[in-house]
């Protein structure tokens, strides 16, 4: 397993130009095994996490884990496999040095409050990509009972007894609402949780939970009611797939003028972008088992907003930005999630894009002919946008900085390798 931060310098250089086809198969859902892998600490029995991907999020949640105590084994034999258990947890005080690369770490907060009844960890890290203030998740622990103080860099929770209460989130935050579930399913009582996230990945893991004996209901809908429990046992869940990385191969298919068949993506989840490719041209067949994603013909501008779930992911906002260069007219993204997402236009832009920002607006015309660039990621969804970009651009662009997309995307180089695209990693 390789140390995050290893390939740090790690570019990818990309000959554009080239239609993609095949077959690629989704790896489970990054924004969802992270929080999976947390939840384990709730019990001290074994918990086993199926289609875990290999990137470098889910290998500094194990460390954060390990240095908890937990313990934390992947399969020698089956790597997306991983086997959990909260028994050795000694310390409620999450490392700082790894917290702050991801923001998803702070749902240990949750899972420490709901069974030891205290918690310390330091403001997250993760994307630049705007504000992301804690309020809704502190404001949550407070309302089960949580006495929250600051302690050097930390926020640190306690409640000798967390009571179960109404907690009424003012956004409903994806982590917030896993956070606020982790804490709520041990304690005393009733909790119902007001203007939840209904994101795919907090269904998932209400499904967890509720296999380890928690007892959730509505996850999915904007209210969520929880009975509190008094112990939680291990259990068997398999992490379901990547809806961002199930998106990104769609739009590569659509942009290189391609035919992909993409194993595995749940269509349901992915209902926002395929509806809004349909309305542009592609030609996108829902399976049982996955998506094929075509395209050969003119593609239509148009108008999206990314907005929480079921609407189209901020997440997709960037990658989905790129194929509107490729469209008839001006197309308008309007981004309502962050204030702070469109960082990557300027990057897009080195390709020949003519896209401009207007306030939580971006602006694009098309089409435009991309040529090569040499840029850098910014974030994951950026540089997964870079990627994208380049495999339309004609000629060789490089694209530093490729360790924000390896946080995110399990063996993205090499999967788009697959399916025709020239790759190389330097
Ligand atoms: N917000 C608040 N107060 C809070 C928390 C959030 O006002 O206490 C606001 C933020 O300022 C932001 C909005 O809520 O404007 C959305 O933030 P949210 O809390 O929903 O995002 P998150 O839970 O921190 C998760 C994903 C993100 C994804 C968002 C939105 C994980 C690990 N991360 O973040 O994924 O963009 O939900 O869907 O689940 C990514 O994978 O690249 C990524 C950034």
């Amino acid at each position: 397993m390789k140390p995050p931060g290893y390939g740090r310098d790690s570019r990818l250089r990309i000959e554009g130009g080239r239609r993609l086809e095949g077959t690629v198969r989704v790896s489970g859902a990054k924004n969802a095994s992270l929080p999976m892998m947390v939840a384990a600490l709730l019990s001290s029995e074994e918990t086993t996490l199926e289609n875990v991907p290999a990137i470098d999020d889910t290998v500094v949640m194990a460390m954060i884990l390990r240095h908890l105590g937990a313990s934390v084994a992947r399969d020698p034999e089956l790597p997306d496999v991983y086997r959990l258990s909260g028994r050795g947890v000694w310390r409620t005080e999450a490392p700082s040095r790894l917290v702050t690369s991801l923001r998803a770490s702070f749902v240990v907060m949750g899972a420490l409050l709901g069974r030891f009844g205290e918690a310390a960890c330091a403001a997250p890290g993760g994307d630049v990509i705007g504000q992301r203030p804690l309020d809704v998740h502190l404001a949550g622990f407070a309302a089960l009972g949580a006495e929250i103080t600051r302690e050097g860099d930390k926020f640190v929770a306690r409640a000798p007894s967390l009571r179960g209460a109404r907690v009424f989130m003012d956004y409903p935050s994806v982590l917030g609402t896993e956070n606020i579930l982790l804490a709520a399913v041990l304690a005393r009582g009733h909790t119902r949780i007001v203007n939840a996230a209904a994101e795919p990945e907090i269904v998932s893991l209400a499904e967890m939970l509720n296999k380890m004996g928690a007892r959730i209901e509505g996850a999915g809908s904007h209210t969520i009611e929880v009975e509190g429990v008094e112990s939680l046992g291990g259990t068997h869940h398999r992490v379901i797939p990547d809806r961002i990385e199930a998106g990104t191969f769609a739009l590569a298919a659509a942009l290189t003028e391609g035919d992909v068949a993409i194993e595995d993506a749940v269509p349901r989840h992915l209902e926002a972008l395929t509806s809004k490719l349909g309305d542009m041209g592609v030609h996108v067949e829902e399976h049982e088992c996955g998506l094929r994603v075509a395209r050969c013909g003119r593609l239509k501008a148009t108008q999206v907003q990314a907005v929480p779930y079921p609407g189209l992911a901020t997440d997709m906002q960037a990658p989905l930005a790129v194929l509107l260069t490729q469209a008839d007219g001006v197309s308008f993204v309007h981004e309502r999630v962050y204030d702070n997402r469109f960082l990557y236009l300027g990057e897009l832009r080195k390709f020949g894009a003519e896209m401009v920002q207007a306030g939580s607006t971006a602006v694009i015309s098309g089409p435009t002919p991309l040529v090569s660039a040499s840029v850098r990621a910014l974030d994951v969804r950026a540089g997964a946008a870079l990627v994208l970009a380049a495999l339309a651009a004609q000629g060789e662009t490089e694209i530093s900085d490729v360790f924000h997309l390896d946080r995110g995307y399990e063996n993205l180089d090499g999967k788009l390798t697959k399916l025709g695209a020239a790759i190389h990693r330097v």
